[in-house]
């Protein structure tokens, strides 16, 4: 693969903002990032990385802002079609819209035209990662990794699984083929070039306590897959799981007594937690994902940010329940329902939020999320001047962080100027 040297300001976090404050973040005003094997080979000034490698073919950047790419910890490819869809609240939301579109999915044709078109959307917004759910079908999961695999791009999804009458029946498999197709699915994908299969019952209150239990046992056997699923996203919901799980604790323990509660864990949403599911989620390291712009649409309440401390937590859009594909827009929100709990997110925490975070809670804080020596080159420039608005607040800044902050608040993709993946130009 081509060596490539590509100049720009750049941003690369040392550590966690969060635990560390913003200055773990070292900003490089005339920036340069070497490019190898379709990784981060040296990270540094542009006149010394062009002094010590002059043969090298040099892509500038300008004033553009380089970031790693950023990751969505949770979303769902097959709702893109049905983004924006007025007027619900989760459960009727999930019968209106959602069910009757993800049944178009046993059609691999269509399967591949949405996976297609999402992965135009993710590029086109700067994201270069994405948690997916798939649904019952398993060609949807083949058609995701396929588009996913023709570009080059590292993601991670599973076949959803949903086996109980409260789904309707035209969307329901069974105990048994959810653990089959699964299972199949990871022999098939699961660490082939960069994709990896998520073990994923979509909620407790969609499978029966034997699908949970199938699945908890497949977990047992591929320990490395990570498991995702819904959590305590609204309280009609958690009511619901109440009813149809009466001996559980609490609604996590629905997923504990089948073995679905680990490191590998991944729980979207987790908004209205007990004290003892937040004891336990910190006890056994397992991830949750805050979904902030789908959390406002669907009307859910306010994540608690400051679960930081105890659980790591990522950063997501959870589309098509999420409202936009872009992370920062995501950031926007996730800013201002922090603002409602009385916490002003620092920008550092934001961008950590969107890719250092979210690769902690993906496990792959070895891989993506972070510019540094040894990781993937999945990179975004940013124009911090991609809208006139935009353009006239970040021209007053005095330092990166006013400078960032106008596009992580008003921006969308048209603040994407390029993205690489593994090392390559996105046209
Ligand atoms: N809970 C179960 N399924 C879903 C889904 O598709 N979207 C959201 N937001 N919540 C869910
Ligand atoms: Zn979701």
């Amino acid at each position: 693969m081509t060596d490539r040297l590509i100049l720009g300001q750049t941003l690369a976090f040392g550590g966690d903002p969060f635990r560390q404050g913003p200055d773990v973040a070292h900003h490089e005003r005339q920036g340069a990032i070497l490019i190898r094997d379709g990784k981060i080979a040296a990270l540094g000034r542009a006149d010394d990385l062009r002094a010590r490698y002059p043969q090298i073919p040099v892509t500038d950047h300008g004033a553009g802002l380089i970031l790693p790419g950023f990751i969505d910890a949770h979303a769902h490819y097959p709702q893109t079609a049905i983004i924006a869809s007025w007027g619900k609240r989760l459960i009727d939301w999930l019968n209106t819209y959602t069910f009757p579109e993800e049944a178009r999915f046993a059609d691999p044709a269509y399967a591949t035209a949405i996976a297609a078109r999402y992965f135009d959307l993710l590029l086109s917004h700067g994201t270069t990662t994405v948690a997916s759910f798939g649904t019952i079908h398993p060609e949807s999961v083949t058609a995701f990794f396929t588009q996913a695999q023709a570009r080059g791009l590292r993601v991670l999804a599973g076949k959803t699984c949903m086996d109980r009458d409260t789904a309707p029946a035209y969307l329901r498999d069974s105990a048994q083929s959810a653990y089959d197709d699964s299972k199949a699915l990871i022999t098939r994908w699961h660490g082939v070039d960069r994709l990896s299969y998520i073990i994923t019952p979509r909620f407790s209150p969609t499978s029966t306590p034997d699908q949970l239990h199938a699945l908890g046992a497949l977990w047992a056997q591929y320990p490395d897959c990570l498991m995702q699923t819904h959590l305590s996203e609204q309280t009609d919901e958690i009511a619901w799981v109440r009813s149809l799980y009466p001996t559980a604790r609490d609604y996590l323990d629905t997923y504990e007594a089948h073995g679905l509660l680990g490191p590998n864990a991944l729980y979207g949403h987790a908004i209205h937690l007990e004290p003892r599911e937040i004891d336990r989620l910190a006890e056994v390291g397992a991830a949750l994902v805050h979904c902030p712009t789908s959390n406002a649409f669907i009307g859910s309440g306010l994540f608690d940010m400051g679960l930081r401390a105890r659980v790591r937590v990522g950063l997501a859009t959870d589309t098509g329940g999420g409202s936009s594909f872009s992370m920062l827009r995501t950031m926007a929100a996730a800013y201002e329902i922090a603002q409602l709990r009385g916490q002003a997110l620092h920008p550092a925490e934001l961008i950590w939020l969107a890719t250092g975070a979210s690769a902690e809670a993906l496990g792959l804080s070895d891989k993506i999320g972070r510019l540094a020596p040894g990781f993937e080159a999945d990179l975004l420039v940013l124009d911090l001047a991609s809208t006139p608005a935009i353009a006239q607040a970040s021209a007053r800044a005095n330092d990166i962080w006013q400078a960032v902050f106008p596009t992580l608040m008003m921006g969308d993709d048209r603040a994407t100027r390029q993205v690489y993946v593994a090392g390559a130009p996105v046209t």
